[in-house]
């Protein structure tokens, strides 16, 4: 099942031109690289380029998850498997996708749904091919932002944002987009640190030249019901703030 796209400069609707491209009636045309679609050509995610893209799986859990955020590799497993459960034989959309390492593993015991990653970063994408294409997971790659989702407005049935959501300076934004493509009672499962719940963190923060965003915990509920989610079930595990909640009817 095939999610519907659309042009991020007019909105129209994207079609597979035949050939190695995407295209709309208002003439931008997207070129295709095997499973990745380049709706941003030239741009890239700072901080994810070749060499982080290359380390990324073998020193993210030891380093950020377990001694900057004081989780585990196991609780994010445990999100994901949720939000593929939740997109069973639909779209599971990963929002910030990274290397899909924890997405497309859940999705190989799941025939059926297709895996949607999007991310700026063009090193990731490809490292998320290439885990898709070993797991035998359909998938499909998209190069744009969150805050700018290339999908049609309903389209897919559940979504994951994992550790993405501190990259982006809007986060209302970013969650109406995901309300808009995510359909009516869809699955948003969610993980992003906050400040305030682990010393390590704040202090990493606050040192920081270049600043991540990371969610104000006291504001969130209230920033997902503005956005259009309801039944929002929180935990904070360490630095991290874990929420599922549902797309409004
Ligand atoms: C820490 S990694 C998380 C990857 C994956 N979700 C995981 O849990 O392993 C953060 C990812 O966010 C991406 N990113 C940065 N800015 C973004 C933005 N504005 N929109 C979407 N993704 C972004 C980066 O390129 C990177 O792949
Ligand atoms: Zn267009």
């Amino acid at each position: 099942m095939v999610p519907r796209l659309r042009c991020p400069v007019d909105l129209l609707e994207l079609a597979d031109d035949g050939g190695a491209a995407l295209s709309c009636s208002g003439g931008h045309r997207y070129l295709k690289d095997g499973a990745i679609v380049d709706l941003q050509p030239g741009a890239e995610a700072p901080g994810f380029g070749r060499l982080r893209a290359a380390t990324y799986d073998l020193t993210f859990d030891l380093v950020n998850t377990r001694l900057l955020f004081g989780a585990t590799p196991r609780h994010l497993a445990a999100l994901h498997r949720q939000a593929a459960a939740a997109a069973a034989g639909g779209v599971l959309l990963d929002v910030a996708c990274g290397t899909g390492r924890w997405a497309i593993p859940e999705l190989s015991r799941a025939a059926g749904t297709m895996y949607v990653g999007v991310d700026p970063a063009m090193p990731m994408l490809r490292l998320a091919q290439d885990r898709a294409r070993r797991a035998g997971v359909d998938a499909l790659l998209l190069h744009s932002d969150a805050d700018r989702l290339p999908l049609a407005d309903a389209s897919v049935a559940a979504a994951v944002l994992s550790l993405g959501l501190q990259y982006v300076p809007d986060h209302g934004a970013a969650l109406a987009e995901l309300r808009r493509v995510l359909t009516p009672g869809g699955l948003l499962c969610c993980v992003a640190p906050a400040l305030g719940l682990r010393p390590r963190y704040d202090q990493r923060h606050h040192r920081r030249v270049r600043k991540d965003h990371p969610i104000d915990r006291e504001r969130w509920p209230a920033l997902l019901c503005a956005a259009g989610f309801g039944g929002s079930e929180i935990e904070t595990v360490g630095a991290l703030v874990f929420t599922q909640a549902r797309a409004a009817a």
